[in-house]
């Protein structure tokens, strides 16, 4: 039995205790960590692990766990990674991997060192219908991928510190990590560059202050194979949470995910049909996040190679950085280090 520590007690860290205290095979959730003390009680009664740690330092000295799920702001994740591959401790890091490449670097490097695993959460790999549009596409059914276009709309009203893109970098960053990461491994290729343009559609009060504030964006894409790429991003878009894809091959298309909840439909006498929409992450990618977890576990147990590596979480960083430079500054912004 592996035991796993999951470090930051929030939205998603509460996700992946669910998953380690339940539903995966050959791990157990020993110990929680979080300097709010509501934050570790809660865990500890909901999900029943047997130690609650306040400070991460002491998780890397506990001799008895085994792997840490990094589950905390993403500026911590750097270091918190780097000391668990110093004690010997396998790590699953959330996205958006760090707050820069070269601290995705030192963590690549640290795990290497170390001979840990290192898997980033890029869950969406793992959502089953994604699974078969890739197989479908190894198999060639719709002949060579032309373009991967990947939509992510949130529901939510930003939060006050989103608003300076310069730290949050803005739905790029906050929202369209995922879509990068798919089309990434959906084009088997890098890109070489994007383009961007966006704008603030639904919070003019805060335009003044916050000038480069923007809540929706559409970037293109272009590979170094010459494959396409589109994603388009929003925030606070109200409906619910929306995401779809498609993918265009020299013979066919593949089309995933839908806007509603539920296969079912009411309609009513005054000519209607209603269709409840889904409205969080957290049920759209409910299975994904089980699927991703059992996969990190297998892969320290059978000692096989994770399926989302340090270099797929270092890849949508700059991808995020790339695009909120051309959106800022309106050009096409190409990878410069492609193939350094
Ligand atoms: N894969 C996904 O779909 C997905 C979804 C949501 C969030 N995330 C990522 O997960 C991370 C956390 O996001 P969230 O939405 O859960 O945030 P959150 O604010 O809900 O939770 C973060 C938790 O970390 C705790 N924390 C703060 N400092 C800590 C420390 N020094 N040691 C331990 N815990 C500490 C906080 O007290 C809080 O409970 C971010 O990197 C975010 O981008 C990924």
């Amino acid at each position: 039995m592996l035991n796993v520590c999951v470090i930051g007690c929030g939205r998603a860290g509460r996700i992946h205790m669910k998953s380690y205290a339940g539903g995966v095979r050959g791990a157990n959730l020993l110990a929680v960590c979080d300097p709010m003390e509501e934050a570790r009680a809660s865990a500890v009664a909901d999900f029943g692990a047997d130690r609650a740690y306040a400070d991460w330092h002491d998780v890397m000295a506990d001799p008895d766990i085994d792997a840490i799920v990094v589950v905390t702001p993403t500026g911590m994740h750097r270091d918190i990674v780097v000391a668990a591959a110093a004690a010997g401790k396998h790590v699953f890091c959330e996205k958006p991997m760090a707050s820069s490449e070269s601290e995705c670097d030192e963590m690549i490097a640290a795990c290497d060192a170390a001979g840990v695993k290192l898997q980033i959460g890029f869950m969406r790999r793992f959502e089953e219908s994604a699974q078969h549009a890739k197989e479908a596409i190894d198999a060639g059914e719709i002949g060579d991928v032309v373009l991967v276009k990947s939509l992510t709309h949130g529901p939510s009203r930003p939060k006050e510190w989103m608003y300076d893109v310069r730290k949050s970098f803005g739905p790029i960053g906050e929202v369209s990590s995922h879509d990068f990461d798919l089309l990434r491994w959906f084009a088997g290729s890098e890109v070489e560059s994007v383009y961007a343009i966006g704008g603030n559609f639904r919070s003019p009060e805060v335009a003044d202050e916050w000038p480069e504030w923007y809540d929706s964006f559409a970037m293109t894409l272009s590979f170094a194979d010459g494959k396409l790429g589109m994603v388009e991003g929003a925030q606070y878009v109200q409906y619910g949470y929306d995401h779809r894809l498609e993918i265009l091959g020299t013979k066919g298309s593949i089309l995933v995910g839908q806007q509603p909840r539920e296969t079912y439909t009411v309609a009513t006498a005054d000519g209607t049909i209603r269709r409840p929409m889904n409205n969080s992450w957290t049920y759209l990618f409910r299975e994904a996040y089980i699927r991703e977890a059992q996969d990190f576990v297998d892969a320290i147990v059978d000692d096989a190679p994770v399926r989302v590596t340090g270099h797929d979480g270092k890849m949508a960083v700059r991808l995020v950085y790339m695009g909120l430079d051309s959106l800022l500054s309106g050009s096409i912004v190409h990878d410069e280090r492609h193939g350094a």
